[in-house]
């Protein structure tokens, strides 16, 4: 028995295994399997607890924790509360090791791949701005990626004399190669880098990643993937997208505890990028130095165990598709309203559980206000010079009788 263990098991704790679990959702889980789908949403719904106050369709920013999750966080913070400097000096790295390999076999990568971070803004930062490039060379973008990851790229240009490439994406692609086509008419000999946003956020819209990535690799450019959305929303595994530097947040589609998130980097690039936090405890190779962020709320990382667990008892598949139909659902009723506009594809495959719409007469932030004060529903408004609406995002425990309300708000107005 290693110490750990000992000590464990003289004050009577196994971490991992406290059993905040969901019964009602494993035997849900049959009655899905069985044909009947609602009776299992309806343990999904409430495996999550929240207000009665209002209907939240803003569940872009984050996602709630199901309150096993919940609990189990609370539950490893009192731990760690109860022997402090023990844990962290003894136990916090098994622990984190632990969590991690989970965290890498959901991911389909490897755990020597995988960095834990406080969230995309923090993977992606750190692969920008400390992707080693020479002036002058060129990085492509578009008006529809995420702004953290833009001001990075514009940090980069003032500091290092990089050249950033801002291209325009198309609200209703026909295909594919519409996309891939965008990209690779802003590629010149000095472009060194492209950032490909997974799932874009103001819309919903789906990128086909993978194509990007194949065009690109054909010219020896290097690709970043924001997957801040897609991560545990859409069913796929990291090395599927051909991406070269991948991050996404846990507490938007994964529900873990707010502040966690992943970067992933292929082996053999982890050496091409200084971590943001300066770093010799471990080799220029070694994914761990960009994890080097000093005291933080380990009981966090405990808790995507439980988050993950959750997830995989619904499964990827079915969540995706579930979100798919909640989305469905709504635009389905509204397309051909007069006066509606829904700024995204419609198509299944381009889609996700977010949403755009704009009604004419309104400005994105007077409809945000109109469903919020008539119907007591909160979104919210997106104002960005590429897009221009209220984005409408349900979740696992939206119901349809949610939908229907938002729906007659939209016939109202
Ligand atoms: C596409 C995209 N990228 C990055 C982020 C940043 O995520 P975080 O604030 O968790 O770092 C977001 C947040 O909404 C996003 O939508």
């Amino acid at each position: 028995m290693d110490s750990r263990r000992k000590f464990l098991g003289k004050i009577g704790l196994t971490i991992g295994a406290f059993p905040f679990f969901n019964d009602s959702l494993i035997a849900a889980v049959r009655q899905a399997d069985q044909g009947d789908p609602e009776a299992f949403w309806y343990q999904v719904q409430k495996a999550y607890y929240q207000t009665p106050k209002f209907i939240n369709l803003e569940n872009g920013y984050f996602s709630p924790q199901p309150t096993e999750t919940l609990k189990a966080h609370a539950e490893y913070q009192r731990m760690i509360n109860e022997m402090p400097s023990w844990f962290m000096r003894r136990m916090q790295r098994e622990e984190k090791t632990r969590v991690k390999q989970q965290l890498a076999e959901f991911a389909g990568v490897s755990p020597d791949e995988i960095a834990v971070t406080r969230n995309t803004t923090e993977s992606l930062d750190t692969v920008i701005l400390g992707l080693k490039m020479e002036k002058g060379e060129e990085a492509v973008m578009t008006d529809q990626d995420y702004l953290s990851m833009v001001e990075a790229f514009r940090q980069k240009a003032k500091r290092e004399g990089i050249v950033n490439r801002m291209i325009s994406l198309p609200l209703w692609p026909k295909s594919d190669d519409e996309i891939v086509d965008a990209y690779e008419k802003a590629i010149t000999k000095k472009t060194r880098v492209i950032l490909v946003t997974h799932l874009i956020n103001l819309t919903g819209q789906v990128l086909p990643v993978r194509k990007i990535s194949d065009m690109a690799h054909r010219y020896g450019v290097e690709v970043i993937c924001d997957s801040a959305h897609a991560f545990a929303q859409l069913d796929f595994e990291i090395p599927e997208l051909g991406c070269d530097y991948y991050g996404a947040s846990l507490h938007k589609w994964l529900c873990t505890p707010l502040g966690a998130g992943i970067l992933w980097v292929k082996k053999e690039k982890i050496s091409r990028v200084w971590p943001l936090f300066g770093d010799d405890t471990y080799g220029e190779d070694d994914i761990r130095k960009f994890e080097h962020i000093g005291t933080h709320p380990v009981h966090t990382n405990l808790a995507i165990s439980n988050a993950l667990r959750f997830h995989n008892t619904i499964g990827s598949k079915r969540k995706q598709d579930r979100l798919r139909q909640l989305r469905k659902y709504w635009t389905d009723q509204v397309k051909d309203l007069p006066k509606v506009t829904l700024n995204m594809p419609l198509d299944v495959d381009r889609s996700s559980a977010l949403g755009n719409i704009s009604i004419e007469g309104y400005s994105p932030n007077e409809l945000s206000e109109y469903f919020h004060e008539k119907h007591n529903i909160f979104t919210v408004a997106i104002n960005r010079d590429s897009v221009k609406g209220v984005r409408v995002t349900p979740h696992l425990y939206t119901t349809f009788s949610d939908l229907d309300k938002f729906v007659e708000a939209v016939k109202q107005a």
